[in-house]
């Protein structure tokens, strides 16, 4: 009675693993920050929908904020309100832009270990995924002849994730101009989904932006300001993609949430302060969650440049779904790495979006845990 798309995805059993946990939980494993929007957003939403902010507003997003946010990327590119989509999230942005992109057959590349939409989105829209690998050697970025050789006359477009999730991993000019080039000498779209944009240590955020032309950019309010509950994101692209994406966008959703959309302008208005009081936090626990993770032996932590996750191999000969398993038992939720794709199968991901507090009481029982198997 199902179709065949529907038969051909399955949800993830993170679920599962979750729910052996009892009680007090430390919550490593979930993909959002630990803080709430920024006060005086949470303020705009209320004052939104006080104000009647209740109605279906335009499907685009409202001409406000599409604006402010052509102008927010404005060193990037000149782009206006007609290159802005505003949608349900960052996951509709990309599903939205799948159905209007791909064709029955058409190949899409995608990072493995890769976030979790990718795969699935491609096959609902009826093409192929062909995933790419990422190697803790290389600091997770995609290598050239990796992405060369699953290039074939059916490739339509390449995702890439940068900062990534589940890995951290930053791309830096080199690797962008890397990834442009091979687009461009292989006609192929680029699908960036930067909702890690402002989440990163070590430099200004590197971007896809202003370095192709057929390049669609996704970003979120999600992360950059703890509305991940709030269910807003956005697209940049050229004109003619907007108007088809858009296409889509409105039979799925009709148009985002007039009252979110309201506040989201606040946001992009008042609130850089949060974003860049979330990013220290974020940078002081990942350098703590590195240090405790790296004297660990057993564990090879690497030290990631942006987003909010350690991606440490474990190099000690057990199922790594054993060791999660047993570290959820003993209230530390964390994610295994194959729930990212298969080259994740030796690794577990941590999100230290948590109190330092919380993270060095996680690290003392993961260590407890892999000292036992390592015994045994
Ligand atoms: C890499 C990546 N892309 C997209 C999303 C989806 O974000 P949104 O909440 O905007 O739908 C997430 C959320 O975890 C993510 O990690």
């Amino acid at each position: 009675m199902f179709s065949d798309r529907v038969k051909n995805i399955e949800l993830s059993g993170i679920r599962k693993i979750f729910d052996l946990a009892q009680g007090d939980v430390i919550n490593l494993g979930l993909g959002e920050p630990d803080f709430h929007p920024p006060p005086e957003v949470i303020d705009a939403l209320s004052e939104g929908a006080k104000k009647g902010y209740n109605k279906y507003g335009p499907s685009k997003g409202f001409p406000s904020l599409r604006k402010a946010l052509a102008q927010k990327y404005s060193q990037w590119g000149d782009f206006t309100e007609n290159n802005v989509l505003v949608t349900v999230g960052g996951t509709e942005a990309i599903m939205a832009t799948m159905l209007s992109l791909i064709n029955p057959g058409d190949e899409v590349l995608y990072p493995n270990p890769g976030f979790v939409l990718y795969k699935p989105h491609t096959i609902i829209a009826g093409g192929k995924p062909i995933d790419y690998p990422l190697y803790q050697e290389h600091d997770f970025v995609p290598q050239q002849d990796d992405i060369l050789e699953r290039i074939t006359p059916k490739t339509k477009a390449i995702i890439v994730n940068s900062p990534n999730n589940p890995t951290g991993g930053v791309l830096d000019d080199r690797d962008i101009k890397m990834i442009v080039d091979i687009a461009e000498d292989h006609d192929l779209v680029i699908i960036s989904d930067e909702v890690y944009f402002n989440i990163i240590y070590e430099s200004e955020p590197k971007t896809f932006l202003g370095k192709y032309d057929k390049l669609i950019f996704v970003n979120s309010f999600s992360k950059e300001y703890a509305m991940t509950g709030w269910r807003l994101g956005y697209i940049i692209a050229p004109e003619e993609y907007i108007e088809q994406i858009g296409k889509i966008h409105y039979y799925t959703v009709a148009c985002p949430q007039s009252p979110i959309e309201y506040a989201a302008l606040v946001a992009l208005e008042k609130s850089s302060y949060y974003t860049k009081m979330m990013v220290e936090k974020f940078k002081k626990r990942r350098d703590l969650i590195y240090s405790l993770l790296k004297d660990i032996p057993g564990v090879v932590p690497n030290l990631p440049k942006g987003a909010f996750y350690m991606f440490p191999k474990i190099t000690i000969d057990i199922p790594v779904m054993d060791i999660v398993k047993e570290t959820v038992k003993r209230g530390v939720l964390c994610t295994p790495g194959n729930a990212f794709g298969d080259n994740g199968e030796k690794h577990i991901r941590f999100s230290y979006a948590a109190s330092e507090e919380d993270i060095r009481k996680a690290m003392e029982i993961f260590a407890e845990v892999i000292e036992r198997f390592r015994k045994a």
